[in-house]
């Protein structure tokens, strides 16, 4: 198999994928990412792909042109179609957002383990790897009977936190759930800073309370931090909590910002000083808030693929007290030459 990796995407996160291939020295794959009139997608891959080390990138989520969630997932399990038919050497999925993440399991009766069938698809349509960032929960890993190297935010949006000085004592991070602990505690120990647990119920879906805090929070900054930002409701409940407990200031610091509905309005209104997120997912226009900042996590992204082009170990990319993300890159391997099909 050729050492060049191929990078392709779809319209879920374009900007991203460009940003990917640029910090490889490379370029994005010709392929036709559209729809029938119909609205059934339509896929083209425009160059040959015969025997090469294929990378699909594309979030299951929204894309900037309009598509849908799904739009998004369909272009994917296609494009891996075809690259597998177009006899690609071994494709791997790089899904920065792994949607459809969060029924995990069935919580009650009759409802459908959405994560699996997500798994069962793109393995399915081909993919032997998958590369992933901050899956909503570890375990959606064993959906897969292929690798997955689920990739961390954390060095990126430690790194910016710590440059801002949101570390050591002047900080106390707040995991946001229960379910979010063990996030919480690594984020802890990176930053050399205490932890605190605010514990929340959720009535109904989308709709999250707050029942109890665990830990001192009263005159420090407290940094909350979750996977994912949805309806912004944990966080400024969260916040609203926190600074009734006598913090001085919440930020908080979420990898995937989906920001449905309303929002990014929730949060504006609430008392968080600053939200924090990375481009795992697009957002349209966050520079009209100030209150906003999105961190690239293409670096990451770009490394790896570069570490499994060139079988060199990923878990070492994640090592406490290893070299900043940005600084662990190594030579990027030779650019590859365009060829018509
Ligand atoms: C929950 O398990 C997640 O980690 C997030 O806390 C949650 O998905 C955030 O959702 P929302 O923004 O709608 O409260």
């Amino acid at each position: 198999m050729s050492q060049n990796p191929l990078i392709f995407r779809g319209n879920s996160n374009p900007a991203l994928a460009e940003e990917i291939a640029k910090r490889l020295k490379l370029h994005v794959g010709k392929a036709l990412v559209d729809q029938f009139r119909n609205e059934e997608t339509r896929i083209e891959i425009g160059e040959n792909v015969r025997g090469s080390e294929a990378f699909v990138v594309q979030s299951i989520c929204k894309a900037p042109n309009g598509n849908g969630v799904n739009d998004a997932l369909m272009e994917l399990i296609l494009m891996i179609d075809a690259l597998r038919r177009a006899s690609a050497g071994r494709i791997t999925a790089v899904v920065p957002y792994y949607g459809y993440a969060k029924q995990d399991k069935k919580s009650k009766g009759r409802e459908p383990i959405s994560a699996k069938v997500v798994a069962n698809l793109l393995q399915v349509a081909g993919a032997e790897r998958i590369v992933t960032l901050d899956l909503h929960a570890a375990q959606i890993q064993g959906f897969f009977d292929i690798p997955v190297d689920n990739l961390e935010a954390r060095p990126t949006l430690c790194n910016y936190l710590k440059k801002e000085g949101l570390c050591d004592d002047a900080i106390v991070v707040v995991s946001p759930d229960a379910g979010g602990v063990h996030r919480a505690e690594l984020f802890a120990k990176r930053l050399n800073s205490s932890l605190a647990i605010v514990f929340k119920r959720r009535p109904e879906p989308d709709v999250s309370e707050v029942t109890d805090i665990v830990g001192h929070v009263k005159g420090k900054i407290a940094v909350i931090v979750d996977d994912m930002i949805s309806t912004g409701g944990t966080l400024a409940k969260a916040a609203e909590a926190i600074l009734a407990r006598g913090a001085t200031k919440v930020y908080t610091v979420a990898t995937h910002g989906i920001f449905a509905g309303e929002a990014i309005g929730v949060l504006e209104r609430s008392d968080i000083e600053r939200v924090i997120i990375t481009n795992t997912i697009p957002v349209d226009r966050l520079e009209d808030h100030p209150k906003f900042v999105q961190l690239s996590i293409a670096q990451t992204l770009a490394d790896a693929i570069n570490r499994i082009t060139t079988n060199r170990s990923i878990s070492e990319l994640f090592i406490e007290g290893e070299p900043a993300v940005a600084d662990a890159l190594p030579a990027p391997v030779e650019p590859v030459p365009t060829a018509p099909v």
